[in-house]
């Protein structure tokens, strides 16, 4: 992708997000410009796991526009449904892709790039990435799958630190404060396999499920950059002294450190 194109694509970006931010109520409009944050930190992240394997330039670029896009529903989503809890709206990636195609905002991308962009997009954030996707698209599906994953963590990480000050149901889904986990999310994390989102009931549900995604990443610097900026620890701080939850914990650091060997 050469350089102008993305540089476009930058452009229209935040000339279209705009509207909802300024459209929505003070909570939504805080969730709206984390949201703008994030697309901007997962495109640094691409970048960095991108150039770390080696890619081209006009490759790295073409994953700065996956990445510019990918939450792109969030913003109808939001002003839709107020919330950004799939389960209770709409599937916020085939919403952004619906987004993209009615605006035609690609329309001058390449074709074969522009497939890419849509599939990476429909994928990243489903359970599991099919393996028969084709080849390219299978990649930076995979790239922006790592990415977001390295912020969501970042974000959380955060917001769990201060959450007494500032706490934003938006953040955590409705979910319950009651401090136990369920059995279906423990179970998932002792067999090394991701949580599902079907099983989510208590706020530290969601901190496992969110430590559970170390089973689905897919490249070495991403590992290195969980391990570096020590995201599972921190997200860890905020649990319960419960020994099963700490021993869920101590096999996906474990899990992670073998990567890097
Ligand atoms: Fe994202």
């Amino acid at each position: 992708m050469p350089p102008e194109r993305l540089a476009h694509l930058k452009f229209w970006f935040s000339d279209y997000i705009q509207p909802f931010i300024h459209a929505a109520d003070a909570e939504g409009q805080y969730a709206l410009r984390q949201k703008q944050a994030h697309t901007a930190r997962v495109g640094q992240n691409i970048v960095s796991i991108g150039t770390s394997l080696g890619l081209s330039t006009s490759d790295l670029r073409l994953a700065e526009a996956v990445a510019l896009f990918h939450d792109i529903g969030r913003f109808k989503q939001y002003e839709r449904f107020h919330t950004f809890s799939d389960r209770h709206s709409i599937n916020h990636a085939a919403l952004g892709l619906r987004e993209l195609n009615r605006s035609r905002a690609m329309a001058g991308v390449d074709r074969q790039q522009q497939r890419i962009i849509r599939c990476a997009i429909a994928h990243h954030n489903a359970f599991q990435v099919p393996a028969l996707l084709h080849a390219p698209a299978l990649f930076f599906a995979r790239l922006i799958r790592d990415a977001d994953k390295l912020d969501i963590w970042h974000i959380f990480a955060d917001y769990f630190q201060q959450r007494q000050i500032h706490q934003n149901n938006t953040m955590e889904l409705n979910l319950s404060e009651d401090p136990s986990c369920s059995k279906p999310i423990l179970k998932a994390l002792f067999h090394g396999t991701m949580a599902k989102l079907a099983d989510l009931k208590t706020l530290n549900d969601f901190k496992l499920l969110q430590i559970s995604w170390v089973y689905d990443l897919n490249f070495k610097p991403t590992f290195e950059a969980v391990c570096q900026r020590a995201l599972i620890e921190q997200i860890a701080k905020s649990f319960p002294r419960d020994t099963e939850i700490r021993a869920a914990v101590r096999i996906a650091r474990e899990f992670v450190s073998k990567q890097l060997e």
